[in-house]
Order: C-alpha cells, then structure tokens, then sequence
C-alpha cells in the first residue's frame, strides 16, 4: 500500500469522514476489499494478525489484465519474463563456495524410487488422454488416504483422523489437509470436483460444474485439458486448536507442499506428467468446493495427465519461434 492510500485509510479510521466512492483512491481501497460495506458475516481467524494480514493480502490478488486465452497467456508470460530478466539477478549461494569442500560420491539412478525422482517434472501440455480410474484411485490412495498400517494407538476420545498417518508427514499429525479431486477427462468418472474422504478411500460429489481451469488459475489456459487434479486445502481450525502463533500458519502451507510432491511423484510412477500452481482465483473456486466452514481454505493446485513430457506450452514456444524467425528476417 502506498502513502497515499494509507493515509486516507487511516483518514478514514480516524476523521470521522466518509468514504467518497468518486475519489480514485477510495474506489481502490473499495476494489481491494479494503473498505467493505458490510462486516463479513463469518471472518474468525484462530491466530494472531501476523497471519491474517498475509493470509487475506495475498488471496485472490486481482490480475490487472487477465488473459483470456492461451495465447494472451504466452505473450504475457514472455513479457513478463524479458521483464524480469532485465533487472539485476539474485546472487547465488554458491558463489562464496566456489572452490574447496569435501567432494562427495555421486550416483545415478538405480532404483525404482530414484528414477521416480529423476522422472518428475513440470509439464505444460496434456494430451486429450483419459486417465483410467484406477490410475487416479492410486493418485489418492498415497497421496492423501491414510495408511491402515500407520494407524496409531490414542486415547478413545481421540478424534479418528488424528490417530491416522498418509504417507506425507503432517504438522502435530492434524491432518489439516484435504484434498478436492478435479475430474476432466478421467476413464469411468463423471466430469465434476469431488471431495476425497480420506478416511473411507471415497468421492463424493460436490459439483458437477467445471470451471475453464485457465480462468481460475491466473490465465494459464495451457491448463485447460488437464485431464485431472487435486484441489489441496487446509483446515486452518486444526492447527488454531493446537498451535495458536501465526508461525503454524507456515506449517499448514508446508504440509500442503508435501502431500503436493508425494502426488507428484505417485503420478510419475504411474506414468503421468504433473503440473502445480498456487496462482488461483480462491473467491471462484472455493465455492465450487462446498467448502463447510470459512476456517478450511484453498492453498494449492497439482494436476496430472498423459503428456508430451514438454515443460513449455505449446503457444509459447510458437510465439517465441515467431519472434525468433520475425528478428532473423528484420
Ligand atoms: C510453490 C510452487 C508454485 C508453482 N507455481 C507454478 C505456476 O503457477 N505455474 C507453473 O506453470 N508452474 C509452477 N510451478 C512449477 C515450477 O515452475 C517448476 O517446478 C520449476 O520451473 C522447476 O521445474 P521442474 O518442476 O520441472 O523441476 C510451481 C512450483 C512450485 C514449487
């Protein structure tokens, strides 16, 4: 925020003035959420401001242009990146090791687990290729189904889930996390998000609605045959219970990741390319996930699909062999 919308914000805490929806400054406070006309009939946050400021600040940040086709996308990505590109680089960690150091053993990938980890990767572009269902079934079952193995023994009046561990760890072993399955093109289910019932190895259907993931995830239209998905979600509640400092808000972004990168790597065991993005339109999509409480909120998206293993969306790379062979002729 810049001084001139922080004063008049703290103009109109202070001043007993009204808010002038004329003034330009006013109507950004108004676009932002920032000035509401009504108090939000639901807004407990369990943890302190620390939290609730970064948390709220970085929802659904409104794209100045969003771009409405894959097209628009890759000219705005290249934009965005010669952008980026022309202002001066980070330096690297590994510039003040540059020599010296106990040199290690290195090796290649011999097992099952390590060509797994080689294997994963960042695709952009899916095929119109179902995905049988008993791939997706996997998908869940170790990414976010719990182990009946792993079950651990807790007093009875334990809640059922926290006795229950996945195959990610877990902040305190809440499993706060949920996972909302987005079903595009998959052998045998109907298109449609449906809840992942960890406990029960079950979907059940939320809507049979399906959003142009492109819109809903910042204009990456690249997106828009993946053929399936996991909406990954956390129940802020569970860690307010147990871990009331905003520092527990790191730890259920953090939970979200690794149950991400297990998805990952079980969908390239099976063959799957993956894609992920945290870039979302969260005001669009939770209400697509009957979301139950305004303490559960969207984190993060993975998405896999049969692919042509190309980490460059089609319409980028034509845009930039156009400009390519456009400077080699002028
Ligand atoms: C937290 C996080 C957010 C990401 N968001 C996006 C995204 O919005 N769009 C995208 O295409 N890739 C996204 N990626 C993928 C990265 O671009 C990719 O991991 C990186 O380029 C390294 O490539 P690799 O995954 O193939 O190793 C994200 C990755 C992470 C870990």
């Amino acid at each position: 925020m810049d001084q001139e919308h922080a004063a008049r914000l703290i103009e109109l805490a202070y001043a007993s003035v009204g808010v002038e929806p004329r003034s330009t400054v006013d109507q950004n406070l108004i676009d932002c959420n920032v000035l509401v006309s009504e108090c939000p009939v639901d807004n407990h946050w369990g943890w302190d401001v620390l939290s609730e400021i970064f948390h709220y600040g970085t929802r659904s940040i409104p794209l100045a242009a969003l771009p409405g086709n894959e097209r628009a996308w890759a000219e705005f990505y290249l934009e965005h990146c010669h952008h980026v590109l022309a202002s001066p680089k980070p330096s690297e960690n590994i510039e003040q090791y540059a020599s010296g150091g106990i040199e290690l053993p290195s090796f290649g990938d011999n097992t099952q687990f390590e060509h797994v980890l080689e294997r994963r990767q960042t695709v952009r572009s899916f095929l119109d290729k179902p995905v049988p269902l008993e791939v997706v079934s996997h998908l869940l079952q170790f990414s976010l189904g719990f182990m009946p193995s792993r079950e651990v023994n807790a007093p009875d009046d334990l809640s059922m889930t926290l006795c229950r561990r996945r195959c990610s760890p877990s902040g305190g072993g809440l499993n706060a996390t949920e996972g909302y399955l987005y079903v595009n093109n998959v052998m045998g289910l109907a298109p449609g998000i449906y809840y992942y019932d960890s406990s029960r190895h079950a979907l059940h259907l939320c809507t049979d609605c399906l959003p142009s993931l492109g819109t809903v995830l910042a204009g990456q239209h690249f997106a828009n045959n993946l053929p399936v998905g996991l909406f990954l979600t956390s129940r802020f509640d569970k860690y307010w219970w147990k871990y009331p400092h905003s520092r527990a808000y790191r730890m259920a972004l953090i939970e979200v990741g690794h149950i991400a990168q297990t998805f990952q790597f079980i969908a390239t065991d099976q063959g799957l390319g993956t894609w992920l993005t945290g870039a979302m339109d969260e005001d669009a999509i939770e209400p697509l996930l009957k979301l139950g409480n305004s303490a559960e909120q969207l984190l993060f998206f993975v998405g896999a699909g049969f692919s042509d293993g190309s980490h460059t969306p089609k319409s980028l790379r034509d845009l930039m062999s156009a400009r390519t062979s456009h400077e080699v002729m002028s």
